[in-house]
């Protein structure tokens, strides 16, 4: 049985004061979800912030970064690598965002190199892939989805997969408000389970795929009720404490 998890990923957005709001909110409101696991990926300056008041608080709240460096050290202006993600208390990074992809170049090479620099300092990533509308519309969804788990079981090997993350996020539901249907999204994670399978029935079992585009507390529970979809990676509901909550509380019911 893969356990339920729901990450908040709050982009660009917040201030000291927003942000601090808004975890104590999330933290007191999700204490007595025993089931599903919960984590808030958080820009890089607020994580030391975040991890604090986490601690403070004893929360099993997990933390996560948006991205990271494929780098462990070096000439790499404005990098952040794995170990000093560790040191602030990250237990999950965010690898391949689509925003990443499309908007700062990153190749699907490239999130796997970010993969293995997680991987090797034991933090666990989010490998997140999924189509654009035009692939969608060429049929190339798993085409598309294939080319971009290969990019890591090829650098990495397929164990690599044992208990790490893969958030499915079809780029045309990401913050568009529409949301695949629970069925076309659980055609994909099925997919994405078989092709794990061909490689390793243990890696393809345990693996936790979340599903992300346009989540909200009015249709988590849907999606969450399908077998393969184990939990959801949520953007714009992560920034509203209650419609998080509602989403987390779908995830601890699934
Ligand atoms: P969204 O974003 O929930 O706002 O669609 C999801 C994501 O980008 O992870």
């Amino acid at each position: 049985m893969r356990q339920p998890l729901v990450a908040g990923n709050w982009k660009l957005n917040g201030s000291n004061a927003s942000i601090e709001a808004l975890l104590n909110a999330i933290i007191e409101g999700s204490t007595a979800l025993d089931k599903v696991a919960v984590a808030v990926c958080a820009p890089y300056v607020y994580l030391p912030g975040v991890n604090d008041l986490l601690q403070r608080h004893l929360s099993s709240i997990r933390l996560g970064a948006q991205d990271v460096s494929e780098h462990s050290a070096g000439a790499y202006t404005g990098e952040v690598s794995a170990a000093m993600l560790q040191e602030f208390g990250c237990s999950y990074v965010l690898v391949g965002h689509s925003e990443r992809r499309a908007l700062f170049g990153e190749h699907d090479a490239d999130s796997a190199n970010k993969f293995a620099a997680a991987r090797r300092q034991g933090l666990t990533p989010i490998l997140c892939v999924g189509e654009t509308l035009a692939e969608r519309e060429q049929g190339a969804t798993e085409a598309v989805v294939a080319r971009q788990l290969d990019a890591v079981i090829t650098l990495t090997g397929v164990v690599s997969l044992a208990d790490a993350v893969i958030a499915y996020e079809p780029v045309w539901a990401i913050g568009t408000g529409k949301t695949a249907s629970p069925q076309q999204a659980q055609d994909v994670h099925a997919f994405i389970r078989s092709k794990l399978a061909e490689a390793d029935t243990a890696v393809a079992n345990g693996v936790q795929i979340l599903y992300g585009g346009s989540v909200k507390g009015a249709n988590a529970a849907e999606l969450f009720a399908m077998a393969d979809i184990d939990g959801g990676l949520i953007g714009g509901a992560s920034l509203d404490a209650q419609d998080f909550l509602a989403i987390c509380e779908a995830g601890n019911n699934a």
